[in-house]
């Protein structure tokens, strides 16, 4: 018996300034993800686009780690495994590529397997295997998301915008691990730095619900991780000046970075561009990509 799977996966915004491990949103950039399970056979991974030659196409492979558990769960064993990886987002540069890759692997294993896990469990067992929430929410659930861990268990909750909003993102050659990103934040902050986040990120989601897009300027402040993190991504306040002189609401770090992101709902191209154009006064060669909000999350489409 063999059965065949697609799925889609979008690549993800997580952080979006003060809202550290906690608000994520779903872009428009895309991993392809084929699964093909059969009685007969072994384990073959095959990776295009982004990640070819770097991805790790054994068993340590983050999907096929995905895949596993999720038959372990259900109690399905199959001796072939093919996977084929079709991807477009950009691998360790904060845009969500191993949380689309876990979610790629556990969606299109729970299809094949009969769909016997409900989308909380998915979230669930993707949080525990990428760390924490913020990315999976939203390549599961699509949109903007809210994480909060209860305990163990991962909470949610998904909104659109009233309005679209566009997002502008400088993308640096140079990759930045989370690992490494996390290993240059402080155990503590402030009660004063804390009350600043809070209101922030407050405010944050506030003017993402209501579309009041002006409040973003001072929204995506941050001082819980980004002031640590900028010694790792040369030109970042730069990069965000440039932005926000060319128009921009605001910008912030991409998930742990290296990618800066900026916020707008016009004149992406401009921004874009003198994004770039800042970064490489900083002798930092990058590329800009415009990209909106995805609404759909993952899905399967074959
Ligand atoms: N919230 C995480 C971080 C995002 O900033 O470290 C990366 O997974």
């Amino acid at each position: 018996m063999s059965i065949t799977v697609k799925v889609r996966v979008p690549g993800t915004t997580a952080n979006c300034g003060p809202g550290f491990d906690a608000v994520g949103i779903a872009c428009t950039i895309y991993s392809e993800l084929e699964l093909f399970l059969s009685d007969e056979g072994t384990l073959r991974i095959e990776i295009e686009g982004e990640g070819k030659g770097r991805i790790p196409t054994d068993s340590n492979n983050i999907i096929y780690q995905a895949v596993q558990a999720v038959l372990d769960r259900v109690g399905k064993h199959y001796q072939g495994i093919y996977l084929k990886l079709y991807n477009k987002i950009p691998l360790a540069r904060g845009l969500g590529s191993s949380a689309a890759a876990i979610v790629g692997g556990l969606i299109a294993a729970n299809h094949a397997t009969g769909n016997t896990l409900t989308q909380e469990e998915i979230f669930s067992m993707a949080t525990i295997i990428e760390g924490h929430p913020d990315n999976v929410a939203p390549a599961i659930f699509g949109g903007i998301t809210i994480s909060v861990m209860q305990d163990t268990q991962p909470v949610h909750l998904r909104f659109m915008p009233e309005k679209m909003l566009n997002m502008v993102v400088a993308i640096p050659e140079f990759n930045l691990s989370t690992h490494t990103a996390r290993q240059v934040l402080p155990d503590t902050i402030t009660m004063k730095d804390a009350v600043f986040n809070i209101s922030r990120v407050a405010l944050l989601i506030g003017a993402l619900c209501k579309g009041e897009f002006h409040h973003l300027q001072y929204a995506l402040e941050d001082k819980v991780h980004q002031p640590y993190r900028q010694e790792l991504v040369p030109g970042m306040q730069q990069v965000f000046d440039a932005a926000v002189a060319k128009g921009a609401y605001g910008a912030a770090l991409s998930g742990a970075g290296p990618c800066l992101i900026a916020f707008t709902d016009s004149n992406c191209d401009r921004i874009g561009k003198a994004m770039v154009q800042a970064f490489s006064k900083c002798d930092v060669k990058a590329e800009y990509i415009s990209l909106s909000i995805d609404i759909e999350g993952a899905k399967v489409i074959e």
